[in-house]
């Protein structure tokens, strides 16, 4: 009879771990969009695998994934113009946040941006998404005097 006792296991040996960092291979694809189901940054407007896609076909290497024990907890994915750097997609899985891991892969996203010369990071948050305003005022995010302006070129569904 299974008594979940090795889920258990499991799940106690993920929130006692430290998170390794790595580039995001095709085969994380599910358990990413899995990740962001859970943090709620999935939104009918945008199709999680073609924006993947989309982001591996540009070759940058600046989307990033957190795990522990091989199992994904985090994800941040960055992108640099030449003018602005960006980061979309920053989750960590909802039993292991306020832990300082969101603020890690924050970190070495910034750390990659800076490296290419990047100058400043601009990233959106969504007006219903109130709490997180709190992690990027510690993370030394400041509200810009500007609104956003946006056009579709594609439409995802
Ligand atoms: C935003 C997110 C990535 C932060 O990850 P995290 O691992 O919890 O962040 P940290 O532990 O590094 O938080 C650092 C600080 O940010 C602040 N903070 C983080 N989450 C907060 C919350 N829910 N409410 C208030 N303050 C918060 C705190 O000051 C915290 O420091 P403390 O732990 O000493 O209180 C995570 O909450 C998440 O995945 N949210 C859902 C997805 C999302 O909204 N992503 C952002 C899209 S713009």
């Amino acid at each position: 009879m299974d008594l979940g006792f090795e889920s258990l296991r499991d799940r106690q040996r993920t929130i006692m771990s430290i998170p390794t960092y790595r580039k995001f291979k095709k085969t994380d694809t599910e358990a990413v969009i899995n990740l962001w189901k859970t943090c709620k940054l999935v939104v009918d407007w945008n199709d999680p695998l073609k924006d993947i896609k989309r982001k591996l076909s540009i070759k940058d290497n600046l989307f990033i994934i957190g795990e522990i024990n091989k199992k994904i907890i985090a994800t941040a994915m960055a992108g640099y113009d030449g003018h602005r750097g960006y980061i979309y997609y920053l989750a960590v899985l909802p039993e292991l946040q306020k832990k300082g891991i969101g603020s890690s892969i924050l970190s070495i996203v910034e750390k990659k941006l800076y490296k290419l010369g990047c100058p400043k990071i601009n990233l959106f948050v969504r007006n219903t998404n109130i709490k997180v305003k709190a992690f990027y005022k510690t993370n030394n995010y400041k509200k810009q005097d500007a609104q956003i302006y946006g056009k579709r070129l594609i439409d995802d569904n």
